[in-house]
């Protein structure tokens, strides 16, 4: 009943500011970029610090996985990615330098019963099946321990991340747009294994102060207990090319992301993948 109100609520302000959903799929998903955006520079002048911090001794074990030769043989860059050849795995990893072959696009997409901001059956609603499922679950447990999560944007197919990722251009640059939108082919959300969670006391907003609401906090400590990681973890744009996303998770199964969440590293890290994220 409380979201219920709330959504009420909020519908009518998106309403008022012409943000309603058929008129704006588009502009909703660029307030992604443009909140971040405002965010970057500060976050980027304190990340230093703590990227040292994280510098521990880690030993430099090869992992035995399946990406292993991959990230030994190839190094894709941003002018010249490399295409991956396992768009199918749920430990697929597309980044600024791994793409998706040429129009790729999942074939078991379903709509997960979680609460979505939006009532339209939009792509953007839908996830691969095992990560729905998985969604579900991580809905229930939050749901559960009193948190009140709004599903906002799963799935986009090539060509709705070249409208969004052209309209941020056009709207600010690419400098600027690099930081924060993946390139047509080079979206997780294409994977149909990633989603962007909100929460009404964040207004649906996608905003790094996400982390700071018992929702954002939830997220960061829980979601690998249901196979998810937050992918753009805060200070390390260096190694995934993106700035810090809490809202942003990215389903890898649970065995991975138990491993990812306890060693505390990214999903390049995880892999040891080397990329050149200069341009
Ligand atoms: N915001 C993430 C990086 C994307 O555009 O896929
Ligand atoms: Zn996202």
């Amino acid at each position: 009943m409380k979201r219920l109100m709330l959504f009420a609520v909020l519908g009518a302000v998106l309403v008022a500011a012409g943000c309603q959903d058929q008129q704006t799929s588009q502009k909703e998903n660029t307030n992604e970029t443009k909140i971040t955006e405002n965010q970057t520079e500060n976050q980027q002048a304190e990340q230093p610090k703590e990227e040292e911090a994280a510098v521990e001794e880690e030993p430099a074990e090869a992992k035995p996985d399946q990406h292993q030769k991959e990230a030994d043989d190839v190094i894709g860059t941003i002018e010249k990615p490399v295409t991956v050849d396992n768009p199918d795995s749920i430990e697929v990893v597309v980044n600024k330098t791994r793409q998706f072959p040429d129009g790729w696009a999942p074939k078991d997409l379903v709509e997960p019963n979680v609460p979505f901001y939006f009532n339209e059956h939009l792509e953007k609603r839908k996830m691969r099946k095992e990560a729905a499922a998985a969604l579900e679950e991580l809905f229930a447990a939050s749901e559960k321990d009193g948190m009140d999560l709004v599903a906002a944007s799963g799935y986009r197919s090539e060509a709705r991340q070249k409208q969004i990722y052209e309209n941020n251009v056009a709207t600010q640059g690419q400098e600027e747009t690099d930081k924060v939108s993946s390139r047509p082919g080079r979206s997780e959300h294409q994977s149909g294994l990633a989603i962007d969670l909100t929460s009404a006391e964040m207004a649906l907003a996608l905003e790094e102060t996400f982390i700071n609401t018992d929702e954002g906090k939830w997220l960061a400590d829980h979601a690998y207990e249901h196979g998810f990681i937050v992918r753009y973890p805060k200070g390390k744009t260096d190694i995934t090319g993106y700035s810090y996303e809490p809202w942003h998770i990215r389903y890898v199964g649970k065995d991975l992301a138990k491993q990812i969440q306890e060693e505390g590293v990214t999903l390049e890290e995880h892999f040891q993948m080397k990329s050149d994220l200069k341009s």
